[in-house]
């Protein structure tokens, strides 16, 4: 375990922003997190490839860096392979990876910034899949019982940026190891969406790898979505909101070009959509801003603190609110 003292978290957070951890403690192999848990006590932050948060203060105690490294091959047949994934890999670099051997699953989910540990706590998702589709299970450690857990693809309970581990096991557990299934044959693609038929059009491909759905996957990312490494942003800042059939229906009828999906429990809508409607999509105050390309990306310019980025969504919500009756909800962990 590597532990620094009064460390800047500046280039651990994908927003980059300068807050310091009062101890910051590497933490390489699930026993070495199990060791720390017995000896301290739940961390005052877990912190995994530290692209969903947003720091507004200084951590006054300690952060524990989930560094678990490691892509095993756990099972294998003619048709599926199991792939078991350090919590600390880089969730990119992993799908690259996967692609590389032929095997598919995770081509719609390129360039997500993030670790494989912190994929199933907010369901990653993007063009149509999300990480429940090819998800076996987690192992990980209980922080109040100090032991271990490996829980299936039913005990998470996913849904749409949502699971146990921002529900009731909140704060309560720290996932060591990812474990999903991939297809090396018949695979089931998703190309449905109009941006990635584009991309390949444009290509001229008519029957597309996995490998070229994720070329076309980056090259739309890229389009509209900021590199963390030149400017500091943690994707969506907000999820889309679910809201009553009655509600989006008035919304259609005064606005008919607002995009509006069936979700299980309502109609969600573009989030991205209202907030450029209502002018914010390139708005800057200071170093914080609204990206000029997506609006539903807040970015650092460069020496934005966590409290300014806060303050520049609060009042997008306020005004969104005002103006359409849509209460917005932060997709990123405010801290
Ligand atoms: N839109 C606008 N203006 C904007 C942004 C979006 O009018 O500034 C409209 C678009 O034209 C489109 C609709 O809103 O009709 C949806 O936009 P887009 O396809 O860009 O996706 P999104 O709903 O804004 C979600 C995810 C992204 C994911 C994309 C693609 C959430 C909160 N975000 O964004 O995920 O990459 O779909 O599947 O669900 C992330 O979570 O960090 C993330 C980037």
């Amino acid at each position: 375990m590597i532990v620094q003292i009064n460390q800047s978290l500046k280039k651990l957070n994908t927003f980059g922003i300068d807050q310091k951890a009062e101890r910051l403690i590497w933490a390489q192999s699930t026993d070495e997190v199990l060791d720390y848990i017995k000896h301290y006590d739940a961390p005052k932050l877990v912190l995994g490839g530290g692209s969903n948060i947003l720091l507004t203060k200084n951590i006054e105690g300690d952060v524990l860096k989930i560094d678990i490294h490691g892509r095993k091959v756990v099972y294998e047949d003619d048709d599926v392979v199991h792939v078991k994934l350090g919590a600390g890999e880089n969730w990119h670099e992993a799908v690259l990876w996967t692609l590389s051997r032929g095997w598919a699953g995770l081509e719609n989910l390129s360039l997500i910034p993030g670790n494989c540990g912190t994929a199933p706590v907010q369901n990653i998702g993007a063009y149509g899949v999300e990480l429940k589709d090819v998800f076996v299970s987690c192992e990980g450690i209980n922080l109040k019982d100090k032991t271990h857990f490996n829980l299936a693809l039913d005990d998470i309970k996913f849904g749409y940026r949502d699971s146990i581990f921002k529900g009731v096991w909140k704060n309560k557990a720290i996932i060591t190891w990812v474990t999903l299934k991939l297809t090396k044959r018949n695979h089931n693609l998703k190309v449905s969406y109009g941006a990635i038929q584009n991309e390949l059009t444009q290509a001229e491909i008519l029957e597309p790898t996995p490998k070229e759905i994720s070329n076309a996957i980056i090259s739309i990312r890229e389009s509209k979505l900021p590199d963390p490494a030149k400017l500091g942003n943690s994707g969506s800042f907000f999820k889309n909101p679910i809201v009553p059939a009655e509600l989006a229906e008035k919304l259609v009828g005064q606005y008919p070009d607002l995009p509006c999906y069936d979700a299980a429990d309502g109609k969600k809508i573009a989030a991205g959509w209202l907030i450029e409607k209502a002018g914010w999509k390139g708005h800057r105050e200071g170093d914080a801003g609204v990206h000029k390309k997506q609006a539903l990306v807040l970015v650092n310019y460069g020496k934005a603190t966590g409290t300014q980025l806060l303050t520049l969504s609060q009042k997008i919500i306020t005004d969104i609110q005002e103006k359409f009756e849509v209460l917005l909800e932060a997709e990123v962990n405010l801290l």
